[in-house]
């Protein structure tokens, strides 16, 4: 074949995704197709993800996503070479059903399966997207992780940094609840924080100074529910100072701990020419976080490489090319006896 193509499925938390992407001879990568079901609204009215409705909308979605995605991309199963699905990390119950559905797709076709890991999708995204070689770093902020993670190659990553209480997105979709702010929180806070004065409350940058690379958000949100309960109730003015001041301290928190990570990367890999810091996950839509990682990167002498949204969110294209990658390096595919894992 002039180059690979592959099916990937994606069902870890509340998006049933599923794409079509080549891998030219050249390495180059290219999304056929890609389409995505966001369950936001079967879930919006409990303010966060319920674990069984999102299995249930997983069963009922995954078939007809991955008909759309084959017709999108003009092609029938037999053209594809091999199908990926995520396996974890995530809820066990959407992990079944892509895995499940993979496993039979290979199983009836006698093509082979890739089971993938969702963090190596994020982590490899921006070879998809940008070519970009080994090693760099990258963050992953979502509502479910927040990681500084080196790619060093296929198969080969480091974890230099997690959090010890909550996932950043966690934080704001807190932050947004308790100031009666709609779901999911990410965008409620940062276009209330557009009229909000940052200064008028101090609240914690945690861990900053410290020399581990970790995250901790808990205190943060903590401190957001003590502003809010002394000045209740709370004016649309509060909750703008609230969210701008919110949004203050976790860029001068990640200014301080991405800037300890580039540090260590250039003191590890000074040899490496254009050192890159690749962000990933649904809270790298927010404005105010790009500018703050961009101004890092620039200090540094980083390349800051923020792949579109539709990519840095969720999606069935990054498990696709993960898959590639592992074919591209004649990885052994995964055999049908391998088993979700929730905390992968
Ligand atoms: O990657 P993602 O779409 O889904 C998973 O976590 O799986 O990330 C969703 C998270 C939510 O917590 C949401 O509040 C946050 O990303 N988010 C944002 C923004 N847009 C989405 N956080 C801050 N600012 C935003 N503009
Ligand atoms: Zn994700």
């Amino acid at each position: 074949a002039p180059f690979l193509r592959i099916l990937g499925i994606e069902t870890s938390c509340d998006e049933t995704a599923a794409a079509v992407v080549a891998r030219h001879d050249d390495g180059r990568g290219e999304i056929l197709s890609d389409v995505v079901f966001s369950q936001l609204e079967e879930h919006s009215a409990y303010g966060g993800v319920v674990p069984e409705i999102a299995a249930r909308a997983h069963v009922e979605a995954v078939d007809g996503l991955i008909d759309e995605a084959l017709a999108r991309a003009n092609l029938s199963l037999s053209d594809i070479d091999a199908i990926a699905a995520t396996s974890g990390p995530g809820l066990i119950g959407g992990l079944l059903v892509g895995l499940m559905t993979a496993k039979a797709m290979s199983l009836a076709t006698g093509k082979p399966l890739y089971a993938i890991n969702h963090l190596e999708g994020h982590a490899l995204t921006a070879r998809l997207t940008d070519g970009l070689s080994f090693p760099y770093l990258m963050l992953l902020v979502s509502g479910g992780h927040t990681q500084l993670i080196l790619v060093k190659g296929v198969g080969e990553y480091e974890r230099w940094g997690t959090t010890i209480d909550d996932a950043l997105g966690e934080a704001f979709d807190k932050t947004a609840k308790l100031l009666g702010l709609p779901y999911p929180g990410g965008p409620a806070v940062e276009k209330a924080a557009l009229s909000g004065n940052p200064d008028r409350f101090v609240l914690p940058r945690p861990l900053v100074g410290e020399a581990r690379l970790d995250f901790s958000f808990s205190g943060l949100k903590t401190a957001v529910r003590q502003a809010a309960t002394e000045i209740a109730p709370l004016s649309d003015q509060d909750v703008a100072d609230i969210c701008a001041s919110f949004q203050k301290a976790i860029s001068r928190t990640l200014k301080d701990r991405i800037g300890r990570g580039l540090a260590r990367f250039k003191a590890e890999y000074g040899g490496v020419e254009n050192p890159a810091l690749v962000v990933a996950g649904g809270v790298a839509a927010n404005q105010e976080i790009r500018r703050t990682l961009q101004a890092l990167c620039t200090e540094h002498r980083f390349n800051f490489i923020a792949p579109p949204m539709n990519l840095c969110t969720d999606n069935a294209s990054m498990i696709a090319w993960a898959g590639l990658e592992r074919m591209a390096k004649d990885v052994s595919p995964d055999t049908l006896e391998v088993a979700p894992r929730s905390r992968w």
